[in-house]
């Protein structure tokens, strides 16, 4: 079964969101205004672990991917995360996650750490205050010890950062030096229009060009090739640290993009973009209508331009 479009794009790597529910409220997640029990826009059952499990072996069957990626909401809240990991970790494909980290200390106690590729971790500050403002919780130290614990067992990490504007933008350089010091690659984000953020307030909004001019205060750099399907840009300084920047709105990469994301329902979503769940939870095993909703997904991915989702990152996962 061969799903691709006349980009030639295929699905190479599935991000599954074990769970909608996370421990921050970030505020380009979470509208600090509304009702947080309006945050799901569709019910849909959550399934048993053993039937992911079965979607997730099925596509993979399918399309072969290369990389699978944990996500959520927050995907260490997901009770049976360890023996899913193991679970997964027998099929040939690199397992990933992304995380906040706040609960990543424990996980990695628990964890048979050969299992895991790499993790990204969310961090928006090193000052705790900020951090406070942008996600509405303290004790930061508890990431740092997460990214510390897996670092401490050689699994590759890298820090995620969306920068907003008057919010977390002075945060660049101490990011940056955090990462350097503790060899680390990070990636800074430019916000994207999702969820609450669609069609409203997006004045905090901070690009790569003023990421980069931030930046280029105190370091030398230039910039390296970028590999297909990847979604950020590199930079190199004069001392040879890289660091990275998706800029999802000002640079989209959609022209190769090869992701496919699964939720814990069994939707599934060609695209970020996508306000439409096609639902596989009960279709899966038939091939011929697993195809028509594949094609569907790929149907659902922009060309230009990320156009902004009525979801957000919680709904549509990370
Ligand atoms: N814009 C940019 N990044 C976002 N994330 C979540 N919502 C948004 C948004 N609206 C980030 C999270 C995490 C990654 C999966 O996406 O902070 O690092």
């Amino acid at each position: 079964m061969i799903i691709t479009d006349s980009y030639s794009r295929i699905f190479k790597t599935l991000r599954v969101s074990l769970t909608n529910t996370c421990n921050l409220a970030c505020t380009y997640c979470v509208n600090e205004n509304a009702d947080y029990k309006q945050v799901s826009k569709f019910e849909n059952q959550i399934l048993k672990t053993e039937n992911l499990l079965e979607i997730i072996i099925k596509l993979h069957k399918i399309l072969q991917f290369k990389t699978i990626r944990l996500t959520g909401g927050e995907p260490t809240l997901y009770k049976n995360i360890v023996p899913l990991i193991q679970q997964l970790s027998s099929l040939d494909v690199k397992i990933k996650l992304t995380t906040n980290g706040f609960l990543l200390k424990n996980l990695i106690d628990k964890l048979n750490i050969n299992e895991l590729d790499s993790i990204n971790v969310s961090l928006d500050a090193m000052d705790e205050d900020i951090f406070f403002r942008i996600s509405k919780r303290r004790s930061l130290y508890k990431i740092l010890e997460g990214i510390e614990a897996a670092k401490s067992k050689n699994i590759h990490v890298k820090l995620n950062a969306v920068i907003l504007k008057n919010i977390n933008s002075s945060q660049i350089l101490p990011l940056l030096e955090y990462s350097f010091s503790k060899n680390i690659s990070i990636r800074f984000l430019e916000l994207m229009k999702m969820g609450h953020i669609k069609d409203g307030n997006f004045d905090n909004f901070f690009s790569q060009k003023d990421i980069l001019k931030v930046i280029k205060s105190k370091y030398e750099f230039k910039k390296i090739l970028r590999e297909d399907a990847a979604t950020a840009n590199y930079w190199q300084t004069k001392s040879g640290n890289t660091f990275g920047i998706i800029a999802n709105e000002s640079e989209p990469f959609c022209a190769d993009c090869n992701r496919l994301r699964l939720d814990s329902s069994g939707n599934i979503f060609g695209c970020l973009s996508s306000n439409t769940p096609l639902d596989i939870s009960q279709i899966y095993e038939n091939d011929y209508l697993l195809e028509e909703k594949l094609n569907l997904a790929m149907a659902q991915k922009q060309v230009l331009k990320f156009t902004g989702s009525n979801l957000s990152m919680l709904e549509i996962g990370g």
